[in-house]
C-alpha cells in the first residue's frame, strides 16, 4: 500500500494559526510517499537521504495513534520524498501524514482527516519540541488542486478558494535555515500569549487594538489581510494580491521580526523579475523560502531572472495540488 502526502506553501496568514486566526495555504506537487508492507517487526527506511533522527517523526505519529488505541500491526515502511528538507515547505508534516495514513490503513481503521491533522501536529510538538500550529498538517491532508484553502484556526472551519487561471506559484528557496528558527518560534508564541493576556483577550484573534504590542499588531493586520486576499482572488485583482503580500512581508519583518536578510533579499530581487504579481516570505521564517505569485506566461522568464539576481536560489515552479491519500500502485 502506498500513501502520498504533499508539502505546502502558505500564500498569506503567517504565524496566525496558533493565534486562532486565518491561514491560506496550498498543498504543492512535491510530496512524500510511504510504501508499507506487513513485516515481522517495525522497520522504517528512506530512499531520499533524510537528516539523522527523521524516524522520530514516524515514531511520534505511531505513539499518538497507539494512544488513541489504533491497533497498528508491524510494518516495513519505505519513504521517498521529492520535498527539500529545511526549505520551509513542511517536509516534516508530509512525513508525519504519509506515515499516519499507512499506519491507520494497516490497522483497518478510519479517522477523520482533521483528527489525523491534529495527532500529527501533536506528534510534532512532542517529538520536535516545536509548539507549532495546525496549518502544515491540515493542508497536507486537505489540499485541493488549483485551490488554496482558507482555514479558520479557531473553529477549524475551512473552504477551498480558487486560484485564478494564469497564476503560477514560484517557490524560491534561500537555502538557509538559521539555527534560532525553532527557539524564536516558541518565543513568538509566548509573546503572543503575553500580549493577549495584557489586552484581556483569550487569543490575539480577538484583539481589536494592538495596545502598542508589535506582535499583536502583526496578528491583527495579518488576519485582515488574509480575508482581503481571499476577496482579491475571487475578483482576480492581481494588484491587490501583490500589495497584500508586500504588506504581509513587511509586517513579518518589522512587527513580528521573523524574516532575515536572505528572505528580504529574495523578495527584493523578485520585484525586478518579469511577471511578478506578489512576493513574500512563507512559513515560520529565519530562512527557508519565499512564495511568488507569477503570471504563468512569464513564469520561466521570472525564474531565469531570479536565478541571475540571487545565485544559489533553488526554484520550484508548482501549482496547487490535492491533499494526501492512497496512491494506486
Ligand atoms: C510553521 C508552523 C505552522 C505555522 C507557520 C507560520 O510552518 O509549523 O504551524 O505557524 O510556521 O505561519
Amino acid at each position: 500500500m502506498k500513501f502520498r502526502a504533499p508539502g505546502r506553501v502558505n500564500l498569506i496568514g503567517e504565524h496566525t494559526d496558533y493565534n486562532d486566526g486565518y491561514v491560506l495555504p496550498v498543498a504543492i506537487e512535491m510530496e512524500t510517499v510511504a510504501t508499507a508492507r506487513p513485516a515481522a517487526a517495525m522497520r522504517f527506511s528512506s530512499t531520499s537521504n533524510p537528516p539523522p533522527g527523521w524516524e522520530s517523526y514516524v515514531l511520534g505519529v505511531e505513539k499518538q495513534l497507539r494512544r488513541r488505541a489504533v491497533p497498528i500491526p508491524n510494518l516495513d515502511i519505505e519513504f521517498s520524498s521529492t520535498l527539500p528538507i529545511g526549505a520551509g515547505l513542511s517536509s516534516s508534516a508530509a512525513l508525519e501524514v504519509s506515515a499516519a495514513l499507512a499506519f491507520i490503513a494497516a490497522a483497518g481503521f478510519e479517522l477523520p482527516a482533521m483528527e489525523i491533522a491534529k495527532l500529527c501536529q501533536q506528534a510534532e510538538i512532542e517529538t520536535v519540541g516545536l509548539a507549532c500550529g495546525i496549518m502544515d498538517q491540515f493542508i497536507s491532508l486537505h489540499g485541493r488542486a488549483n485551490h488554496a484553502i482558507l482555514l479558520d484556526c479557531r473553529n477549524l472551519a475551512w473552504r477551498p478558494v480558487a486560484i485564478p487561471e494564469g497564476i503560477t506559484l514560484v517557490i524560491a528557496d534561500t537555502g538557509v535555515k538559521h539555527a534560532l528558527a525553532s527557539s524564536e518560534y516558541n518565543t513568538r508564541r509566548k509573546e503572543c500569549e503575553a500580549a493577549g493576556a495584557a489586552l484581556g483577550v483569550k487569543s490575539l484573534r480577538d484583539a481589536t487594538h494592538d495596545g502598542g504590542y508589535k506582535r499583536a499588531r502583526h496578528i491583527i493586520t495579518e488576519n485582515a489581510r488574509v480575508l482581503s486576499f481571499v476577496e482579491a482572488l475571487a475578483t482576480d485583482d492581481r494588484r491587490a494580491l501583490g500589495e497584500l503580500m508586500a504588506a504581509s512581508h513587511e509586517s513579518l519583518c518589522t512587527d513580528y521580526e521573523v524574516s532575515c536578510h536572505e528572505l528580504d533579499a529574495m523578495v527584493a530581487a523578485a520585484q525586478q523579475c518579469p511577471g511578478l504579481i506578489g512576493a513574500r516570505m512563507t512559513g515560520g521564517g529565519f530562512g527557508g523560502s519565499t512564495i511568488n505569485l507569477v503570471e504563468t506566461s512569464e513564469a520561466n522568464a521570472f525564474a531565469t531572472k531570479l536565478a541571475e539576481l540571487y545565485p544559489g536560489v533553488s526554484i520550484h515552479v508548482t501549482k496547487a495540488a490535492n491533499g494526501a491519500g492512497r496512491q494506486s500502485p
